[in-house]
């Protein structure tokens, strides 16, 4: 599959990925079991993932947004984070879980963590769908995490490039060029 100028093939199928969605929610479950969380997906990213793994919430909840963007139109984080939508102040006194589509350097949710602070949040704590290699190297803790991947570019199920693909069912990764045009002559 082609978006834009980059190729990518299936990585992460539908069933693979509402299977771990049930598997991250039950645990939340069990988790907050008296209480009653904040979740804050963070824009764009996280809205498909949001949506799927609130459906199999058990426990009173809410929902807050906020919208951060890191990337732009590039492959890797640009290390420079912008705000576009910020934090309520009605997350006093609250267990907040940060919802991840990704977390990659850490960046995006450092500064989301550090902000937090500010607020008087009871607890935080994170769930996100994948984590790269650079976030485990950093220590940024994240309490739920669906899987663990390489250095890898994806796309799909919120995931973007440059604005396109978050629309995917399944989660692709980028391949190289010449691993490309070594399939297309299979
Ligand atoms: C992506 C992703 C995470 C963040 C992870 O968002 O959705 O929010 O980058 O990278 P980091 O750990 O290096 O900060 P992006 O900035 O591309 O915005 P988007 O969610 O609107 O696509
Ligand atoms: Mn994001
Ligand atoms: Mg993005």
């Amino acid at each position: 599959m082609q978006i834009k100028d980059l190729q990518f093939k299936q990585f992460i199928n539908k069933s693979k990925i509402q299977e771990k969605v049930r598997t991250l929610a039950s645990q939340i479950n069990t988790d907050y079991k008296e209480k009653t969380p904040v979740f804050l997906p963070i824009l764009n990213g996280s809205f498909v993932f949001a949506a799927d793994l609130i459906k199999h919430i058990e426990v009173p909840c809410k929902v807050s947004f906020v919208k951060v963007s890191s990337y732009g139109g590039a492959v890797s984080s640009s290390g420079q984070l912008k705000t576009l939508i910020g934090l309520e102040a009605s997350l006093f006194n609250q267990d907040v879980i940060l919802v991840e589509d990704i977390v990659d350097t850490g960046l995006t949710l450092q500064k989301i963590i550090e902000e937090l602070k500010g607020l008087g949040t009871k607890s935080v704590e994170v769930v996100s769908l994948l984590r790269k290699q650079p976030a485990r190297d950093k220590m940024l803790t994240v309490k739920y995490v669906g899987f663990e991947i390489d250095h890898e570019f994806v796309v799909g199920y919120g995931l973007d490039y440059d604005g396109l693909g978050r629309n995917l069912k399944e989660i692709y990764k980028a391949s190289p060029a010449a691993e490309a045009a070594t399939e297309a002559k299979a």
